[in-house]
């Protein structure tokens, strides 16, 4: 049994990866950290809480940092995962409340209390991990593994040409995440980009498990209709349900051990890029037998019948 947290901006794909990981035999969710990215902050803490009700959790929400480490304060661009992060499906205020202890101090007290054992699934941009890696020397050290999704590494990026969103909305922080030590696996766009889901999936979702299949099919339209724009994918990319999937599967993928940096520099800002300095190498996930991830995806979210 994988003991997980899962760092989110929900955002559509993330709330696949939370519902996929509520379902997931294999994973113990001890809890949810919320960071801004596809949304502020304080409508990733709301997304969440409102995840854990939908799914009947009884797990912590514990509210992120609300600004990047150096870069100043951006507003989401919303055009993506839509005006509430949903799709277009309004928001609805959830009734319980995130924890009274921040993002960080939780993933730092959790890496202390299952050292050893805690695997980070980041799948926003990586603020709070680098918060904790800055609070707590024994951090890096106490965690597992730290299996994010983010970066690319010979597939170019999605924000801009360089650069993939998370690691885009805060290089600053995941520079401290490559470089802290830590087991990192970065599950990013080499991979996310082959693991695709149409509309025929989504209704097929909504037909297994109509209450959660349903909400997620409804927040799906919005979404799938961005990527038409973009142009190249048959459907969406299973980005963020890729790098939960790797935390217990990472027989599905191929990894390379290459020691990550990431650039801070105007041009290239967010790119994921060698090292030139000695660190520890990063495991970049650069294939995927994707059949067999999109498989796992959509049994485990039948199970939510
Ligand atoms: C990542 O950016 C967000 O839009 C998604 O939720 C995913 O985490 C993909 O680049
Ligand atoms: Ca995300």
């Amino acid at each position: 049994m994988t003991k997980l947290i899962i760092d989110t901006d929900p955002g559509v794909d993330d709330a696949m990866a939370i519902f996929y990981a509520a379902a997931a035999p294999d994973i113990e969710l001890l809890g949810l950290t919320s960071i801004f990215g596809n949304v502020t902050v304080e409508m990733a803490t709301r997304n969440a809480l409102r995840l854990v009700e939908a799914a009947g959790l009884d797990i912590p929400v514990a509210a992120g940092a609300p600004t990047p480490l150096v870069l100043p304060p951006f507003t989401p661009s919303f055009h993506v995962h839509g005006d509430e992060g949903f799709g277009d499906i309004p928001a609805v205020t959830p009734k319980g409340k995130a924890i009274d202890e921040s993002a960080a101090d939780f993933l730092c007290r959790m890496a202390r209390e299952h050292k050893g054992e805690l695997v980070v699934c980041p799948i926003g941009p990586l603020t709070n991990i680098a918060h904790a890696i800055q609070q707590d020397p024994e951090f890096a050290t106490n965690v597992k593994r730290i299996v994010l999704m983010g970066g690319s590494y010979r597939e170019g990026g999605n924000i801009t040409p360089h650069a993939e969103a998370n690691i885009y909305h805060d290089p600053h922080a995941a520079e401290v995440v490559f470089a802290s030590g830590a087991r990192v696996e970065m599950v990013g766009l080499d991979v996310t980009h082959r693991i695709l889901c149409t509309a025929e999936d989504f209704a097929e979702m909504a037909a297994t498990a109509p209450k959660l299949g349903g909400m997620l099919q409804d927040m799906s339209h919005f979404y799938l209709e961005f990527y038409k724009t973009v142009g190249k994918f048959d459907g969406c990319s299973l980005h963020d349900p890729a790098a939960v999937i790797a935390c217990t599967h990472p027989e599905w993928f191929t990894a390379e051990n290459v020691a990550i940096q990431v650039s801070c520099e105007e041009e290239t800002s967010g790119a994921t890029i060698d090292a030139t300095d000695e660190r520890r190498p990063t495991a970049v996930y650069v294939a995927v037998e994707a059949d067999k991830v999109k498989a796992r995806f959509m049994e485990q979210i039948a199970k939510l019948a």
